[in-house]
């Protein structure tokens, strides 16, 4: 079974990338052939900065390293690496509907934030890269956020359409959809999101995440009232980070009264603080071993273009390109 999963390197990861994505997608490389690849030409729609693109590359790699991706198990690299990309995604364009493209979410939420005219052309061509990017491999399944299961789909079909054209050439793969931002609070209560400006950071420095953390939204409750646990932004993170004992404690101290939100805070910077210590050695490790990133990073090249070059030649073959 082979796993496939692209994350953009548009920013710093959260926490909610960390429960809905990264720490999943970690998982799955026990139980099949995974990769993962650093989605450059996808943030290269949004992103026309090349020390940003390059360092928020770089950090991708980092950040999956440093929580858990092994490399033995799991194959890490760069989309822009890979050769035939760009080739079988201008070939399965010309199997795409244009009103498909104009269905998408993505798509219809950029022109509703700017207008057309803000939209490139690379951006609105976006899910046939995406589908490539999974077709290319042969991948059964997809790990992906809610909001990424249309792309998915989109895939499904445009590898059905290719297939029924020319001739079984695609494997067609299945979304498993993974709980998501949607279920993970930020600062103030919303789902946690970049866009909402809500999100608490994984390796931000000691002081920042204090900060962060204390700023969370709260009623104004006074110190000695009861609190309500089961609406609570404090205790729903802690859960994430606590064990069932330490969430049971902090909610009969809800309950109780006699301590104020300040506390919980506090306590719930703790609790993250400790379980992102292993992670954050590591990746201070891993900054002063470049040349290991860069060992990775090539050796997951290596099996991706090996795997990549099958599909690239079937597909030259079945269109008569060959
Ligand atoms: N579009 C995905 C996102 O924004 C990233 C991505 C690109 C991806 N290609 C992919 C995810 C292929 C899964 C499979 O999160």
């Amino acid at each position: 079974m082979r796993i496939l999963s692209g994350i953009k390197p548009t920013g710093v990861p959260h926490i909610g990338n960390y429960f809905g994505m990264m720490r999943p997608a970690i998982e799955w490389q026990e139980r099949g052939e995974a990769f993962y690849f650093i989605a450059d030409y996808h943030a290269l729609t949004t992103l026309h900065d090349p020390a940003l693109l390059r360092q928020y590359s770089r950090g991708v790699a980092l950040d999956f390293l440093a929580c858990g991706l092994d490399p033995e198990k799991a194959t890490l690299f760069r989309q822009s690496d890979v050769q035939g990309i760009g080739q079988l995604t201008w070939i399965l364009s010309t199997l795409t509907p244009m009103p498909m493209l104009e269905n998408a979410h993505a798509y219809k939420a950029a022109v509703d934030r700017g207008g057309e005219a803000t939209v490139n052309l690379g951006l609105f061509a976006y899910p046939v890269l995406m589908a490539i990017d999974i077709l290319i491999y042969q991948s059964n399944i997809v790990p992906v956020g809610r909001d990424q299961k249309q792309h998915v789909e989109m895939t499904r079909d445009l590898a059905l359409k290719f297939n029924r054209t020319f001739g079984e050439t695609f494997t067609i793969p299945e979304p498993s959809i993974l709980p998501g931002v949607e279920t993970i609070r930020g600062l103030d209560g919303q789902k946690m999101s970049k866009s909402y400006g809500n999100t608490i950071e994984l390796f931000s420095e000691e002081k920042a995440l204090r900060k962060k953390v204390m700023s969370i939204v709260t009623d104004s409750s006074p110190v000695e009232a009861p609190k309500d646990p089961s609406n609570s932004a404090i205790v729903d993170l802690y859960r994430l980070f606590a064990s069932d004992s330490d969430v049971r404690d902090m909610e009969s101290r809800f309950r109780a009264g006699g301590t104020g939100y300040g506390d919980f805070k506090k306590q719930l910077f703790e609790a993250i603080w400790v379980y992102f210590a292993p992670m954050r050695s590591r990746r201070k490790e891993l900054e002063s071993d470049s040349a290991y990133v860069d060992r990775v990073l090539a050796a997951g090249a290596e099996r991706a273009n090996a795997l990549a070059g099958e599909t690239v030649a079937k597909v030259r073959r079945a269109t008569g390109l060959d």
